[in-house]
């Protein structure tokens, strides 16, 4: 067992006393020598390794534990043994949860609240913020980066072995081809600076798995470590090898067929992982942590069903929506060292919640920084009530739209008319007469703009995750206050960084 808040360890807290206690001299520099001894002795034994698992586009009924016809055992077990988190929740679109999951911070607080990441787009995650690697590395430990990174590509300093991961593989935007490894005909497959050309052919995910084992079976256990797996699956193109879709019925719909196939890969691919922690070692003092990163692609990005085949039912919504089924997603953590485990626990978690509780394992600090996130370990490890009671869907000022979580009610403002039905796995669309009618138009200024009329949802999110029954004319008075709040918050958004494409980030030789 964990025991209780660690206290600061590791080359972060080292200078500190020197610095704040004013020590001089040889007498006090022994007394430093025997005290870092000390606190890298302690390093071993109680900062825990921590992989964290971040899936791409998993929707809520894209894991078996919520949808029966999805195989899925190893996570599955993996998340029964462990605390299975019923409200988790992330960004809608994989660039501003990345952003948020590595920061700490809301996307508009960073100015990564609207929209991804091109291929072309002259900047990426703001260097203004220092990132998880970069504090766990302070900390003392080893990290890596294996998958997909899709926080900025125009320059060496955006990318994650300049960001505090000591290696990378994988790929720095937002879609690949998992077997030729290219976007828009280009290699984008590195590993650090180095591009891959010879791995042509091998499915990505085998890449990746193959690469996170060999850092474990590699990893000193003298250090801490941190590896951030940034899977591929099930985020399309729809591709996998042929023996995962054998599972499935032939008779299914194809795209659904290749889909499902593709989250069973991502379960092996975990399998492999936790097994490498278990022969190595290290399993017994680790902490994993398995997060999708935006709920499922139901349309994907051209509004038809073509390529995309991720589910969200009966959550509403799609990915890049507000709505639940945009951002509630699939979660749960597995470690022997939880205090209590083998539940499900519908305690509110937001992706910004993970740099602090992981700094907090790590015995680490943020220096100062302005954080969104709360520390949710006593949460996650002894069952205690969630840290937080707000939490910020998002707010985009060029939408515009926003949405709010204060206790059970979550109330949505603006434009969130896009993909807002609910879609059983690829049946017949519902019937649109069911859509919660919208029962306020409330004009927003500020900041968001002075844009006229926009329409109002309130809901009760626990008592209705489904977001059916519109509340807002019932409750006009909480309407009012959620909306007060709302502007008070965007009156700190930093505006959206979405600078044109650039030419000069044109493939050079086809890299
Ligand atoms: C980064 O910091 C600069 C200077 O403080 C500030 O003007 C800018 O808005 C910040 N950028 C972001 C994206 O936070
Ligand atoms: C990569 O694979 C995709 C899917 O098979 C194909 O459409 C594309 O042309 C390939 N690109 C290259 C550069 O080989
Ligand atoms: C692990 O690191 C420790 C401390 O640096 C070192 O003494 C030990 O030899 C290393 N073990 C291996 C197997 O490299
Ligand atoms: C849609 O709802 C209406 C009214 O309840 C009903 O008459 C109609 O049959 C439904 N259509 C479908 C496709 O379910
Ligand atoms: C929301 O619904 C739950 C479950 O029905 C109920 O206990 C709670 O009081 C409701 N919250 C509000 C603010 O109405």
């Amino acid at each position: 067992m964990l025991p209780g808040p660690p206290p600061r360890r590791g080359r972060a807290a080292l200078v500190r006393p020197a610095d704040t206690m004013g020590w001089r001299g040889p007498v006090q520099l022994v007394l430093v020598l025997v005290l870092v001894l000390a606190l890298c002795d302690g390093a071993t034994t109680n900062q825990p390794h921590i992989v964290f698992i971040l899936a791409d586009d998993l929707g809520y009924n894209d894991v078996s534990w919520h949808n029966p016809d999805i195989l899925s055992p190893t996570l599955e077990a993996l998340a029964r043994e462990g605390v299975i988190l019923e409200q988790n929740y992330a960004q809608p679109l994989c660039t501003p949860s990345r952003s948020a999951l590595l920061s700490g911070r809301y996307p508009f607080h960073v100015g990564r609240q609207y929209g991804v990441l091109s291929p072309h787009m002259p900047t990426g995650l703001t260097l203004n913020v220092t990132l998880l690697p970069e504090r766990l590395r302070s900390a003392g430990y080893s990290t890596h980066m294996v998958g997909k990174w899709h926080l900025g590509n125009c320059a060496p300093e955006y990318l994650p072995h300049h960001r505090g991961f000591d290696t990378f593989l994988g790929f720095w935007c937002g879609q690949l081809e998992h077997y030729n490894h290219t976007v828009q005909d280009a290699l984008d497959f590195w590993d650090g600076d180095r591009p891959l050309p010879e791995l042509d052919g091998v499915y990505a995910t085998s890449v990746f798995t193959d690469r996170a084992e060999s850092i474990i079976k590699e990893h000193n256990a003298s250090r801490p470590l941190f590896m951030y797996l940034s899977a591929q699956n099930p985020h399309a193109p729809l591709e996998v090898p042929s023996e995962y879709e054998e599972l499935y019925p032939a008779t299914m719909n194809a795209d659904r067929r290749t889909y499902s196939a593709m989250v069973t890969a991502l379960d092996d691919s975990v399998g492999r992982v936790v097994q490498a922690l278990k022969d190595a070692d290290l399993y017994s003092n680790s902490v994993i942590l398995f997060v999708s990163d935006n709920g499922g692609s139901v349309f994907g990005n051209h509004g038809s069903r073509d390529g995309f085949a991720g589910n969200n039912y009966p959550l509403r919504g799609d990915k890049n929506t507000l709505w639940e089924g945009g951002t509630r997603t699939p979660a749960f953590v597995h470690s022997p060292l939880l205090e209590r485990a083998g539940y499900v626990s519908h305690e509110l978690i937001h992706i910004t919640d993970w740099m602090p509780t992981l700094l907090r394992l790590a015995g680490a600090s943020a220096d100062g920084d302005p954080l969104d996130g709360f520390d949710q370990w006593p949460m996650l490890s002894a069952g205690q009530p969630s840290a937080r009671t707000e939490m910020v869907y998002n707010i985009d000022e060029k939408l515009p739209n926003a949405a709010l979580r204060i206790g059970d009610l979550k109330l949505l403002w603006g434009d969130n008319s896009g993909s807002s039905d609910w879609y059983p796995v690829l049946e017949a669309l519902p019937n649109s007469s069911d859509r919660a009618p919208a029962s306020g138009r409330r004009s927003v200024r500020s900041s968001l703009g002075s844009l006229g009329e926009y329409p109002v949802y309130l809901f009760n999110v626990t008592a209705d995750p489904t977001e059916r029954l519109d509340l807002s004319s019932l409750m006009p008075e909480t309407v009012q206050a959620m909306l007060e709040r709302l502007l008070e918050l965007s009156k700190e958004l930093v505006p959206a960084d979405v600078p044109d494409p650039d030419p000069r980030g044109d493939p050079v030789d086809g890299v």
